[in-house]
């Protein structure tokens, strides 16, 4: 039974769903994902105890996933036909594979030239209806909230507790991997502040319920082109979050006006954690580093790592402690950034280029060379040169 809308446009249900048979349940066999040990990042950081729990190895490449199958079947089951949301990409790809793999309609809202292509092209083959509006995600948030007062369409963005209660699952898994030692510290990339709700929310449940001991700090970090939530704790000590207009190259976390602030602002207080901002040169420097460890992630996922590099050095993460990197988006959702970076034309054109010489020894432009033996022992030889 659903209640008339509320006020943040999310069809709520007025009981608790009946059981489900197995066979309603929407997946594509989501979660189990691995938690890796960054043995280069842990040597640059001196924190040997560094970990990678990698969402990006969710079905469809990213943390959006653990939430969607929860979702997407809510909304199966509600009997809806059309499902929604406004995205930066990743949302997007993931419900449009979970709508379709329900037999459902969906409609994306993107911001038209401001999502990478191996998300779009997700949308466009998992069947949705893909519309790049002339605006920022704030602008296509805007607009989805309006059309789901008028049609009987469900709201698949974060702010769905369902959703929320999905992307739960990746800290208690991560618990069980660590044979329920808690970590120290657990870094979160920050955009729309969902993920760093819903993992904080898992932590406090799984301490309530004794299952742990204490709990670990969850920090947030965010671009500082796209700081929003930075700004509000610290200029506002959390008071208020004032909207910006946001840019990053890290179009995963391009957002302004994050709908979960005052959750993610609670998980800060009850943990104890912190939160920092990254340049863009420190996110495309992380996110090479990360790859140099052989896992590799999305430019928004590689902002946990940036960040770890600041707290760090201003004493609040120590050497001796567990740390934790929720990656959330695969490297191959946004090879144009990877590519770029590798040959040298990231910061072409902007206030960062003279400055992002320093990425060079990172670098790794692939050598167009003659087909010959002569040329590849060559550029074996001279590659040997290098660390
Ligand atoms: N990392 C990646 C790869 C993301 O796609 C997102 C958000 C975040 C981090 C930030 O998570 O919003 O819960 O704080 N992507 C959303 C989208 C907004 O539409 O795909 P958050």
């Amino acid at each position: 039974m659903l209640k008339p809308l509320d006020q943040s446009g999310v069809w709520r249900f007025r009981e608790l769903l009946p059981p489900l048979a197995e066979q309603r349940v929407i997946t594509l066999r989501e979660g189990n994902t691995p938690l890796y040990h960054l043995q280069r990042c842990a040597s640059l950081t001196g924190i040997d105890s560094l970990y990678a729990k990698h969402q990006g190895m969710n079905p469809t490449g990213s943390f959006k996933d653990t939430g969607m199958t929860v979702a997407a079947t809510a909304a199966h089951a509600t009997g809806f036909h059309w499902v929604a949301c406004a995205s930066t990409g990743n949302t997007s790809a993931s419900m449009a594979a979970y709508a379709a793999r329900g037999n459902m309609r969906s409609l994306v809202l993107i911001p038209e030239g401001k999502i990478s292509w191996g998300k779009l092209s997700q949308s466009l083959d998992y069947g949705a209806l893909t519309c790049q509006l002339r605006t920022d995600f704030d602008g296509c948030v805007r607009i989805l909230n309006d059309l789901v007062r008028q049609k009987p369409v469900y709201l698949l963005n974060s702010v769905n507790p369902y959703r929320i209660e999905g992307q739960k699952t990746a800290a208690v898994e991560l618990l069980e991997q660590l044979e329920w030692q808690v970590p120290d510290h657990i870094i979160v990339p920050g955009g729309n502040l969902g993920n760093s709700s819903a993992i904080g929310k898992a932590l406090l449940e799984v301490h309530q319920l004794k299952l742990i001991s204490r709990l670990p700090k969850v920090s947030i970090v965010q671009a500082q082109g796209a700081n929003p939530f930075y700004r509000s704790v610290h200029e506002f000590g959390g008071a208020k979050l004032e909207p910006m207009t946001a840019d990053t190259m890290a179009t995963a976390i391009r957002i302004g006006n994050p709908a979960s602030w005052k959750k993610a602002l609670r998980v800060l207080q009850s943990t104890g954690g912190e939160v920092e901002q990254v340049t863009e040169l420190e996110i495309a420097e992380a996110k090479a580093e990360i790859g140099a460890d052989g896992i590799g992630c999305e430019p928004a996922s590689a902002v946990t790592l940036a960040g770890l590099k600041k707290l760090s050095q201003r004493g609040f993460v120590k050497p001796g402690e567990t740390v934790i990197l929720i990656l959330t988006g695969h490297l191959l959702k946004d090879p144009d950034f990877t590519i770029k970076f590798h040959r040298g034309d990231l910061f072409e054109g902007t206030l960062q280029e003279r400055e992002a010489v320093r990425t060079k020894q990172l670098q790794r432009a692939p050598v167009v060379l003659d087909a010959t033996l002569a040329a590849v022992i060559s550029a074996l030889e001279a590659a040997e040169k290098i660390p």
